[in-house]
Protein backbone atom coordinates (compact mmCIF):
# COMPACT_ATOMS: atom_id res chain seq x y z
CA UNK A 1 0.00 0.00 0.00
CA UNK A 2 0.89 3.40 -0.83
CA UNK A 3 0.86 6.53 1.41
CA UNK A 4 -1.17 8.02 -1.19
CA UNK A 5 -3.73 5.81 -1.08
CA UNK A 6 -4.90 7.41 2.54
CA UNK A 7 -6.45 10.66 0.38
CA UNK A 8 -9.17 8.35 -0.91
CA UNK A 9 -9.67 6.07 2.17
CA UNK A 10 -12.51 6.46 4.57
CA UNK A 11 -13.84 4.28 7.61
CA UNK A 12 -16.80 1.58 6.00
CA UNK A 13 -17.93 1.60 10.14
CA UNK A 14 -18.54 5.26 10.20
CA UNK A 15 -17.10 7.27 7.62
CA UNK A 16 -14.23 8.81 9.37
CA UNK A 17 -10.76 9.57 8.47
CA UNK A 18 -8.20 6.47 7.91
CA UNK A 19 -4.75 7.71 9.30
CA UNK A 20 -1.80 4.85 9.28
CA UNK A 21 -1.11 3.82 12.85
CA UNK A 22 1.60 1.20 12.58
CA UNK A 23 4.11 0.34 9.52
CA UNK A 24 6.06 -2.76 10.45
CA UNK A 25 7.29 -3.54 6.53
CA UNK A 26 8.25 -1.31 3.77
CA UNK A 27 9.66 -2.01 0.29
CA UNK A 28 10.28 0.94 -1.50
CA UNK A 29 7.43 2.66 -2.06
CA UNK A 30 5.05 0.23 -0.82
CA UNK A 31 3.93 -0.69 3.01
CA UNK A 32 4.13 -4.40 3.43
CA UNK A 33 2.79 -4.15 6.43
CA UNK A 34 1.39 -2.43 9.27
CA UNK A 35 -2.32 -1.06 10.49
CA UNK A 36 -4.65 1.46 9.46
CA UNK A 37 -6.69 2.93 11.78
CA UNK A 38 -10.29 5.17 11.83
CA UNK A 39 -9.91 8.88 13.85
CA UNK A 40 -13.36 8.61 14.46
CA UNK A 41 -14.71 5.01 15.89
CA UNK A 42 -11.30 4.16 16.24
CA UNK A 43 -11.79 0.55 14.52
CA UNK A 44 -8.67 -1.04 12.80
CA UNK A 45 -7.62 -2.58 9.89
CA UNK A 46 -4.67 -4.39 9.21
CA UNK A 47 -2.30 -4.15 6.20
CA UNK A 48 -1.28 -7.82 5.03
CA UNK A 49 1.42 -8.62 2.36
CA UNK A 50 0.94 -4.65 0.91
CA UNK A 51 -2.96 -4.60 0.73
CA UNK A 52 -5.07 -3.12 3.23
CA UNK A 53 -7.75 -5.57 4.10
CA UNK A 54 -10.96 -4.17 5.31
CA UNK A 55 -13.04 -7.34 4.69
CA UNK A 56 -11.96 -10.38 6.55
CA UNK A 57 -13.88 -13.55 4.00
CA UNK A 58 -14.46 -15.30 7.39
CA UNK A 59 -16.95 -12.39 8.50
CA UNK A 60 -18.48 -11.95 5.34
CA UNK A 61 -21.79 -13.40 4.58
CA UNK A 62 -22.20 -17.05 2.97
CA UNK A 63 -23.76 -15.57 -0.39
CA UNK A 64 -21.04 -13.41 -1.12
CA UNK A 65 -18.02 -15.16 0.54
CA UNK A 66 -18.62 -18.33 -1.70
CA UNK A 67 -18.46 -16.22 -4.56
CA UNK A 68 -15.10 -13.85 -3.63
CA UNK A 69 -13.85 -17.73 -2.64
CA UNK A 70 -14.28 -19.25 -5.96
CA UNK A 71 -12.97 -16.05 -7.68
CA UNK A 72 -10.03 -15.87 -5.66
CA UNK A 73 -8.84 -19.53 -6.34
CA UNK A 74 -9.70 -18.83 -10.07
CA UNK A 75 -7.48 -15.79 -10.59
CA UNK A 76 -4.88 -17.17 -8.47
CA UNK A 77 -4.46 -20.02 -11.01
CA UNK A 78 -5.10 -18.01 -14.36
CA UNK A 79 -2.52 -14.72 -13.60
CA UNK A 80 -1.21 -14.75 -16.54
CA UNK A 81 -1.72 -11.32 -18.41
CA UNK A 82 -2.32 -11.25 -22.28
CA UNK A 83 -1.68 -8.41 -24.53
CA UNK A 84 -5.65 -9.08 -26.55
CA UNK A 85 -7.08 -7.90 -22.62
CA UNK A 86 -6.34 -4.73 -23.86
CA UNK A 87 -8.35 -4.33 -26.52
CA UNK A 88 -10.97 -6.52 -24.55
CA UNK A 89 -11.50 -4.23 -21.89
CA UNK A 90 -11.64 -1.18 -24.45
CA UNK A 91 -14.79 -3.29 -25.77
CA UNK A 92 -16.25 -3.68 -22.36
CA UNK A 93 -15.80 -0.23 -21.16
CA UNK A 94 -16.44 1.74 -24.90
CA UNK A 95 -16.80 4.10 -25.46
CA UNK A 96 -14.36 5.07 -22.91
CA UNK A 97 -10.86 5.15 -24.55
CA UNK A 98 -7.65 5.52 -22.66
CA UNK A 99 -7.85 8.74 -22.84
CA UNK A 100 -10.17 9.67 -21.10
CA UNK A 101 -9.46 7.75 -18.01
CA UNK A 102 -5.52 10.21 -18.24
CA UNK A 103 -5.16 12.65 -15.42
CA UNK A 104 -8.78 11.19 -13.62
CA UNK A 105 -9.19 9.40 -10.13
CA UNK A 106 -10.18 6.20 -11.22
CA UNK A 107 -12.24 3.35 -9.14
CA UNK A 108 -12.29 -0.24 -10.21
CA UNK A 109 -15.23 -2.43 -8.00
CA UNK A 110 -13.70 -6.04 -8.37
CA UNK A 111 -10.76 -5.86 -10.25
CA UNK A 112 -9.64 -9.91 -9.86
CA UNK A 113 -6.47 -10.49 -11.07
CA UNK A 114 -5.73 -6.55 -12.14
CA UNK A 115 -5.85 -6.85 -15.51
CA UNK A 116 -7.94 -3.78 -16.32
CA UNK A 117 -6.00 -2.24 -13.27
CA UNK A 118 -2.88 -2.15 -15.22
CA UNK A 119 -3.92 -1.05 -18.33
CA UNK A 120 -5.50 2.68 -16.55
CA UNK A 121 -2.77 2.71 -14.34
CA UNK A 122 -0.14 2.70 -17.82
CA UNK A 123 -3.11 4.97 -19.87
CA UNK A 124 -2.11 7.85 -16.90
CA UNK A 125 -4.98 7.92 -14.64
CA UNK A 126 -3.62 10.12 -11.61
CA UNK A 127 -4.75 7.38 -9.47
CA UNK A 128 -6.52 4.29 -9.96
CA UNK A 129 -8.37 2.28 -6.38
CA UNK A 130 -8.34 -0.99 -7.70
CA UNK A 131 -10.93 -3.44 -5.04
CA UNK A 132 -11.64 -6.82 -4.68
CA UNK A 133 -13.16 -9.29 -2.34
CA UNK A 134 -11.40 -12.16 -2.79
CA UNK A 135 -7.55 -13.34 -2.39
CA UNK A 136 -7.56 -12.08 -6.23
CA UNK A 137 -6.19 -9.01 -4.52
CA UNK A 138 -3.09 -10.98 -3.91
CA UNK A 139 -2.73 -11.10 -7.95
CA UNK A 140 -3.75 -7.70 -8.43
CA UNK A 141 -1.15 -6.44 -6.08
CA UNK A 142 1.60 -8.43 -7.15
CA UNK A 143 1.00 -6.78 -11.20
CA UNK A 144 1.34 -3.16 -9.68
CA UNK A 145 3.38 -3.08 -6.89
CA UNK A 146 5.76 -0.74 -6.91
CA UNK A 147 3.52 1.09 -9.73
CA UNK A 148 2.73 4.71 -7.88
CA UNK A 149 -0.59 5.44 -9.07
CA UNK A 150 -2.14 1.84 -8.95
CA UNK A 151 -3.33 1.38 -5.74
CA UNK A 152 -5.14 -2.58 -4.53
CA UNK A 153 -7.64 -3.18 -1.47
CA UNK A 154 -9.58 -5.72 -0.48
CA UNK A 155 -12.94 -4.95 0.42
CA UNK A 156 -16.89 -5.31 -0.22
CA UNK A 157 -18.33 -3.61 -3.25
CA UNK A 158 -21.25 -2.96 -0.60
CA UNK A 159 -19.18 -1.30 2.26
CA UNK A 160 -16.82 0.44 -0.04
CA UNK A 161 -13.96 1.98 2.61
CA UNK A 162 -13.93 5.10 0.13
CA UNK A 163 -14.66 8.82 -0.11
CA UNK A 164 -16.85 10.39 -2.78
CA UNK A 165 -13.77 11.29 -4.55
CA UNK A 166 -13.61 9.49 -7.82
CA UNK A 167 -14.21 11.02 -11.19
CA UNK A 168 -15.09 7.66 -12.66
CA UNK A 169 -15.57 4.52 -11.52
CA UNK A 170 -15.90 1.23 -13.88
CA UNK A 171 -16.61 -2.56 -13.02
CA UNK A 172 -16.52 -5.15 -15.68
CA UNK A 173 -17.98 -8.85 -14.98
CA UNK A 174 -18.82 -8.41 -11.01
CA UNK A 175 -22.01 -6.86 -10.57
CA UNK A 176 -23.65 -9.91 -11.92
CA UNK A 177 -22.25 -12.40 -9.48
CA UNK A 178 -23.62 -10.19 -6.48
CA UNK A 179 -26.55 -11.14 -4.44
CA UNK A 180 -28.09 -7.65 -5.70
CA UNK A 181 -26.53 -6.69 -8.74
CA UNK A 182 -28.11 -3.06 -8.64
CA UNK A 183 -27.52 -2.48 -5.01
CA UNK A 184 -23.72 -3.33 -5.72
CA UNK A 185 -23.79 -1.19 -9.13
CA UNK A 186 -25.17 1.66 -6.51
CA UNK A 187 -22.79 0.99 -4.03
CA UNK A 188 -19.94 1.47 -6.58
CA UNK A 189 -20.96 4.68 -7.96
CA UNK A 190 -22.39 6.58 -4.46
CA UNK A 191 -18.13 7.16 -4.31
CA UNK A 192 -18.16 9.37 -7.99
CA UNK A 193 -17.94 12.80 -7.42
CA UNK A 194 -20.84 14.80 -8.27
CA UNK A 195 -20.50 15.34 -12.69
CA UNK A 196 -17.93 12.15 -12.80
CA UNK A 197 -18.34 9.28 -14.74
CA UNK A 198 -19.51 5.43 -14.60
CA UNK A 199 -18.63 2.14 -16.87
CA UNK A 200 -20.61 -0.95 -16.10
CA UNK A 201 -20.70 -4.17 -18.49
CA UNK A 202 -23.19 -7.09 -17.15
CA UNK A 203 -24.33 -10.22 -18.49
CA UNK A 204 -27.36 -9.88 -20.67
CA UNK A 205 -30.54 -11.73 -20.15
CA UNK A 206 -31.32 -11.54 -24.30
CA UNK A 207 -29.51 -14.39 -26.13
CA UNK A 208 -28.82 -16.08 -23.04
CA UNK A 209 -32.01 -18.05 -22.05
CA UNK A 210 -29.72 -21.24 -22.76
CA UNK A 211 -27.52 -20.43 -20.76
CA UNK A 212 -29.86 -19.81 -17.99
CA UNK A 213 -32.06 -23.28 -18.78
CA UNK A 214 -29.10 -25.92 -19.53
CA UNK A 215 -25.85 -23.88 -17.53
CA UNK A 216 -27.58 -22.68 -14.92
CA UNK A 217 -28.46 -26.22 -13.05
CA UNK A 218 -25.12 -27.60 -14.13
CA UNK A 219 -23.60 -24.46 -11.93
CA UNK A 220 -25.26 -24.95 -9.01
CA UNK A 221 -23.36 -28.50 -8.55
CA UNK A 222 -19.93 -27.53 -10.34
CA UNK A 223 -19.38 -24.25 -8.09
CA UNK A 224 -19.69 -26.96 -4.78
CA UNK A 225 -17.25 -29.45 -6.52
CA UNK A 226 -13.44 -29.62 -5.06
CA UNK A 227 -11.67 -26.76 -7.17
CA UNK A 228 -8.67 -28.71 -8.97
CA UNK A 229 -11.54 -31.41 -9.82
CA UNK A 230 -13.45 -28.79 -11.52
CA UNK A 231 -10.40 -26.45 -12.88
CA UNK A 232 -9.43 -30.37 -14.64
CA UNK A 233 -12.88 -31.42 -15.83
CA UNK A 234 -13.48 -27.93 -17.04
CA UNK A 235 -10.74 -28.71 -19.78
CA UNK A 236 -13.47 -30.69 -21.56
CA UNK A 237 -16.06 -28.27 -22.64
CA UNK A 238 -13.56 -26.20 -23.03
CA UNK A 239 -11.16 -28.50 -25.64
CA UNK A 240 -14.73 -28.23 -27.10
CA UNK A 241 -15.06 -24.80 -27.30
CA UNK A 242 -11.46 -24.12 -28.17
CA UNK A 243 -11.48 -26.36 -31.16
CA UNK A 244 -14.63 -24.96 -32.74
CA UNK A 245 -13.62 -21.25 -32.10
CA UNK A 246 -10.42 -22.06 -34.26
CA UNK A 247 -11.49 -24.55 -36.60
CA UNK A 248 -15.02 -23.66 -37.68
CA UNK A 249 -16.04 -19.83 -35.82
CA UNK A 250 -12.76 -18.46 -36.60
CA UNK A 251 -11.79 -19.38 -40.82
CA UNK A 252 -15.81 -18.98 -41.16
CA UNK A 253 -15.94 -15.40 -39.81
CA UNK A 254 -12.65 -14.31 -41.71
CA UNK A 255 -14.21 -14.44 -45.47
CA UNK A 256 -17.08 -13.08 -46.96
CA UNK A 257 -18.73 -15.87 -48.23
CA UNK A 258 -18.34 -17.47 -45.00
CA UNK A 259 -19.26 -14.92 -42.70
CA UNK A 260 -22.58 -14.98 -44.40
CA UNK A 261 -23.07 -18.52 -43.58
CA UNK A 262 -21.78 -17.78 -40.00
CA UNK A 263 -24.08 -15.68 -39.02
CA UNK A 264 -26.29 -18.79 -38.99
CA UNK A 265 -24.38 -19.98 -36.45
CA UNK A 266 -25.36 -20.73 -32.67
CA UNK A 267 -24.08 -17.41 -30.55
CA UNK A 268 -21.98 -16.30 -33.30
CA UNK A 269 -20.74 -13.04 -32.29
CA UNK A 270 -19.52 -14.52 -29.11
CA UNK A 271 -17.70 -17.61 -30.32
CA UNK A 272 -16.32 -15.52 -32.88
CA UNK A 273 -15.21 -13.17 -30.22
CA UNK A 274 -13.82 -15.58 -28.28
CA UNK A 275 -11.79 -17.31 -30.92
CA UNK A 276 -9.03 -14.76 -30.87
CA UNK A 277 -8.19 -16.28 -27.45
CA UNK A 278 -5.58 -18.83 -26.64
CA UNK A 279 -6.14 -21.91 -24.93
CA UNK A 280 -5.99 -20.79 -21.69
CA UNK A 281 -7.82 -17.86 -21.76
CA UNK A 282 -10.63 -20.08 -23.19
CA UNK A 283 -10.26 -22.42 -20.01
CA UNK A 284 -10.69 -19.91 -17.65
CA UNK A 285 -14.09 -18.60 -19.68
CA UNK A 286 -15.65 -21.64 -19.27
CA UNK A 287 -14.07 -22.03 -15.68
CA UNK A 288 -15.31 -19.02 -14.30
CA UNK A 289 -18.77 -19.98 -16.00
CA UNK A 290 -18.49 -23.32 -13.65
CA UNK A 291 -17.12 -21.60 -10.56
CA UNK A 292 -19.67 -19.24 -9.79
CA UNK A 293 -21.85 -19.99 -7.76
CA UNK A 294 -24.04 -16.60 -8.36
CA UNK A 295 -24.98 -15.01 -11.49
CA UNK A 296 -27.75 -12.87 -12.92
CA UNK A 297 -28.78 -12.14 -16.57
CA UNK A 298 -29.72 -8.58 -17.06
CA UNK A 299 -32.45 -7.67 -19.76
CA UNK A 300 -31.01 -3.98 -21.10
CA UNK A 301 -34.63 -2.79 -19.29
CA UNK A 302 -33.83 -3.51 -16.21
CA UNK A 303 -29.52 -2.06 -16.89
CA UNK A 304 -31.88 0.94 -18.20
CA UNK A 305 -33.61 1.36 -14.51
CA UNK A 306 -30.36 0.99 -12.99
CA UNK A 307 -28.97 4.06 -15.11
CA UNK A 308 -32.60 6.19 -14.56
CA UNK A 309 -31.87 5.38 -10.79
CA UNK A 310 -28.71 7.13 -9.91
CA UNK A 311 -30.16 9.77 -12.25
CA UNK A 312 -27.16 9.62 -15.10
CA UNK A 313 -27.15 11.39 -18.43
CA UNK A 314 -25.85 10.86 -21.62
CA UNK A 315 -26.17 7.22 -21.06
CA UNK A 316 -25.40 4.98 -23.70
CA UNK A 317 -26.12 1.50 -23.57
CA UNK A 318 -24.71 -0.85 -26.26
CA UNK A 319 -24.55 -4.69 -26.69
CA UNK A 320 -21.48 -6.76 -26.77
CA UNK A 321 -21.01 -9.72 -28.49
CA UNK A 322 -25.06 -9.54 -28.73
CA UNK A 323 -25.08 -11.37 -25.19
CA UNK A 324 -24.15 -8.67 -22.59
CA UNK A 325 -24.79 -5.06 -22.16
CA UNK A 326 -22.42 -2.48 -21.55
CA UNK A 327 -23.16 0.87 -20.27
CA UNK A 328 -21.65 4.30 -19.88
CA UNK A 329 -23.01 7.63 -18.28
CA UNK A 330 -22.91 10.95 -16.58
CA UNK A 331 -23.72 11.66 -12.71
CA UNK A 332 -25.24 14.31 -12.03
CA UNK A 333 -23.66 17.71 -10.63
CA UNK A 334 -25.50 17.82 -6.88
C1 LIG B 1 -15.39 -12.40 -13.13
S1 LIG B 1 -14.31 -11.63 -12.00
C2 LIG B 1 -13.90 -10.15 -12.91
C3 LIG B 1 -12.59 -9.52 -12.49
C4 LIG B 1 -12.10 -8.35 -13.34
N1 LIG B 1 -13.06 -7.28 -13.38
C5 LIG B 1 -11.74 -8.82 -14.72
O1 LIG B 1 -12.59 -8.67 -15.62
O2 LIG B 1 -10.66 -9.32 -14.92
C6 LIG B 1 -15.37 -11.03 -10.68
C7 LIG B 1 -14.58 -10.43 -9.52
O3 LIG B 1 -15.50 -9.81 -8.60
C8 LIG B 1 -15.03 -10.04 -7.29
N2 LIG B 1 -16.14 -9.88 -6.33
C9 LIG B 1 -17.17 -10.73 -6.14
N3 LIG B 1 -17.98 -10.28 -5.15
C10 LIG B 1 -17.43 -9.11 -4.73
C11 LIG B 1 -17.81 -8.15 -3.74
N4 LIG B 1 -18.89 -8.33 -2.97
N5 LIG B 1 -17.03 -7.05 -3.58
C12 LIG B 1 -15.92 -6.88 -4.35
N6 LIG B 1 -15.52 -7.74 -5.29
C13 LIG B 1 -16.26 -8.85 -5.49
C14 LIG B 1 -14.48 -11.45 -7.37
O4 LIG B 1 -13.61 -11.73 -6.30
C15 LIG B 1 -13.81 -11.47 -8.72
O5 LIG B 1 -12.45 -11.14 -8.66
ZN1 LIG C 1 -14.81 4.55 11.84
Amino acid sequence: MKRSLLNYLACPACGGQINLATISAEEGIEILSGELQCASCAKSFPIVRGVPRFAELPEVEEEKRATADSFGWSWQQFSHDDERYEQQFLDWIAPVRPEFVAGKIVLEGGCGKGRHTQRVSGWGAKDIVAVDLSAAVEVAFAATQGVENAHVVQADIYHLPLQRVFDYAFSVGVLHHLPNPREGFKSLVSRVKPGGHASAWVYGAENNEWIVRFVNPVRTITSRMGRRLLYHLAKIPAALMYSTTKIVYRPLNRGRRGAKLARHLFYNDYLNYISQFNWRDQHLIVFDHLVAPTAFYISREEFEEWWREIRATGVVIDWHNQNSWRGFGKLPED
